[in-house]
């Protein structure tokens, strides 16, 4: 791959900033300056540097970030920072959206990506991706509320009763609730149908991913996939991510920054 568009394709700018950025003497590759702007490279596996910082090559970016409070899933947010911000340039000069949202308030795991497919797999109501959430709620949970949840509520938006997956009670005020559809602010409107309301709310997994212990609020990590999907099987909709459930869990060869 010529480097100018290797470097364009990593979110370093257009292809005239990253042709300067080359001459400059600012990119190495395998640790060696290059000012050669048309060099063909190979990018499987490549590490290469922009201003003494190492980045590895990706093809398609996947990141798992702990959303702190007091940020917002949008690219053009209106009342707090986007939760973009919270990732470096290039990263978000490659369009990264945000797989499903969490509200302004909601803490926890939120992944990433650019790419599409992955994208629709994990927010298309049709797989029913598993999410786990955590929710601090202000009134002692009582088993009828937990029964309730179990055998669904109906909200106002839908006449069709929506469930919870499961519905456990951790202590008192906590409640771990796992739910498969992705509607708008699902689970504080389940909690308050029961007659209850949530305080503080929390993601601690969306299908295999689930947050890392040490990866603090504002951090994020890359989680490391196969480049391609494998279309489905004839005749199912939609794609299949054949990973390996330690893929899906990898968080420890991936580099943390902020
Ligand atoms: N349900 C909510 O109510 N809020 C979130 O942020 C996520 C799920």
């Amino acid at each position: 791959m010529n480097l100018t568009k290797l470097l364009q394709s990593q979110g370093f700018g257009t292809r005239r900033e990253c042709r300067s950025l080359i001459l400059s003497g600012l990119v190495a590759i395998g640790g060696q300056e290059t000012t050669d702007a048309d060099a063909d490279i190979n990018p499987v596996g490549l590490v290469f540097s922009v201003d003494g910082q190492d980045w590895q090559y990706r093809e398609k970016v996947y990141v798992m970030l702990h959303k702190p409070a007091g940020y917002e899933c949008s690219q053009k947010p209106k009342h707090h920072p986007s939760v973009l911000s919270l990732l470096p340039v290039p990263l978000r000069n490659r369009g990264l959206q945000t797989v499903g949202r969490l509200d302004e308030d909601t803490t926890g795991l939120l992944l990433l990506t650019d790419d599409g497919q992955f994208l629709h797999v994990y927010t298309t109501p049709k797989k029913n991706i598993p999410k786990v959430y955590r929710a601090t709620v202000r009134y002692p949970l009582t088993e009828a509320q937990l029964a309730a949840l179990r055998a669904g509520v109906v909200l106002h938006d839908d006449p069709d009763p929506v469930q919870a997956q499961s519905a456990i009670a951790r202590d008192a005020h906590t409640i771990e609730l796992t739910l498969t559809g992705g509607k708008y602010h699902q689970v504080k409107r389940m909690v308050a149908a029961v007659g209850n309301r949530v305080e503080a709310l929390h993601r601690e997994r969306m299908g295999e991913f689930v947050l890392p212990p040490d990866l603090k609020p504002g951090e994020w990590r890359y989680v490391d996939l196969p480049p391609h999907p494998h279309p489905s099987p004839a005749g199912e909709e939609g794609v299949n991510f054949e990973v390996p459930p330690e893929a899906h869990r990898q968080t420890g060869a991936a580099v943390a920054r902020q």
